[in-house]
């Protein structure tokens, strides 16, 4: 992809910063961040960085100014959800619906709207396809949905090019294991090589479909070539469960520091199972990495 101008909101997040890396140098970026959550504190020389907030007039002049828009920027902390969780229909319903209201009568290439496996909540069928009822644990997994829902009636009302995409558990070097919301693999990580034992919350049976952030991007990429794609949703995973005890045994042998486990209990609303059916995907060319080792050397 060549000489777009791309609007990537989010875009010093953990995906949005991978997102840019990707095409800065081939097409024209701007980041608009509210620098809550950032991983990137400085962006490529050519890249436009704006400071602000989704649901504002600034976001509204910027998607003017785009031929694609990629929407990644988001309240993702599950906890902060429930404690404020009219801070998380803000964000995340009214600062989408901002953008996509902003969308409507210009001529895009394409709106993508980062959603989220939560909307699934508990599966009652694994591996879970794009099909799958939505019944979301958490307000942030309402919100998310909510998102995708105007999203994707902007497309069939006013021809808006939207695609959702629904990533499973993604890891990448730029997760912040100090972030509560942060996921276990950063976190045990962080533990194993300050000599903690890692803390497994349930029995550990509990399995969940890791994606590393670089088959994020390239399902993004697929997603813009490709012209038959509008007005759907793409599952984002490998198509493969490991298990949590697994997952810390590996963490452990690649650091090489053998640690006790610390067992808690499970946490409350945690989903069992999560594997991701990524047929859809896959017609498109998806081919995510399976060797979870690989990801997880990188980190280390
Ligand atoms: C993930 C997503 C979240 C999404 C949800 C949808 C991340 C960080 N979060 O939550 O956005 O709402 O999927 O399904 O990707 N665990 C431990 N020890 C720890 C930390 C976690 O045993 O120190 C366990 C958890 O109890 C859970 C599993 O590991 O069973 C994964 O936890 P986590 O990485 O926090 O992500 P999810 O809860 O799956």
């Amino acid at each position: 992809m060549k000489n777009k101008r791309i609007l990537i909101t989010g875009g010093l997040g953990q995906v949005g910063s991978y997102l840019t890396e990707r095409y800065y140098e081939n097409n024209e970026i701007t980041i608009l961040d509210n620098a809550s959550s950032s991983y990137r504190d400085t962006v490529p020389e050519n890249v436009n960085l704006v400071i602000g907030d989704i649901q504002g007039p600034e976001a509204v002049r910027l998607v003017n100014q785009a031929d694609i828009v990629i929407h990644t920027a988001a309240q993702i902390d599950v906890n902060k959800s429930f404690n404020q969780p009219s801070f998380d229909c803000d964000t995340n319903i009214q600062g989408t619906l901002n953008l996509l209201a902003a969308s409507k009568d210009l001529n895009l290439d394409k709106f993508i709207y980062f959603s989220s496996a939560a909307v699934y909540g508990d599966p009652i069928k694994i591996p879970v396809h794009e099909s799958h009822p939505t019944e979301p644990l958490s307000p942030y997994g309402v919100s998310k949905l909510a998102g995708e829902k105007y999203a994707l009636m902007y497309q069939r009302a006013f021809d808006l090019p939207v695609v959702a995409i629904r990533p499973f558990n993604i890891y990448s070097p730029r997760q912040n294991p100090l972030n509560p919301y942060s996921g276990v693999i950063s976190k045990f990580i962080e533990h194993v090589k300050s000599n903690q034992s890692p803390t497994i919350f349930g029995d550990g049976k509990q399995t969940r479909d890791f994606i590393s952030v670089h088959d994020i991007v390239n399902l993004v990429n697929l997603i813009l070539k490709s012209n038959k794609v509008i007005g759907k949703v793409f599952n984002a995973g490998t198509g493969t469960q490991t298990n949590i005890n697994t997952l810390s045994d590996l963490v452990m042998e690649l650091i090489g520091n053998e640690l006790e486990i610390n067992y808690q209990e499970a946490r409350p609303g945690d989903i069992y199972h999560s594997v991701a059916d990524i047929s859809a995907a896959k017609k498109l060319g998806f081919k995510p990495d399976l060797n979870l080792k690989r990801g997880l050397t990188e980190l280390i």
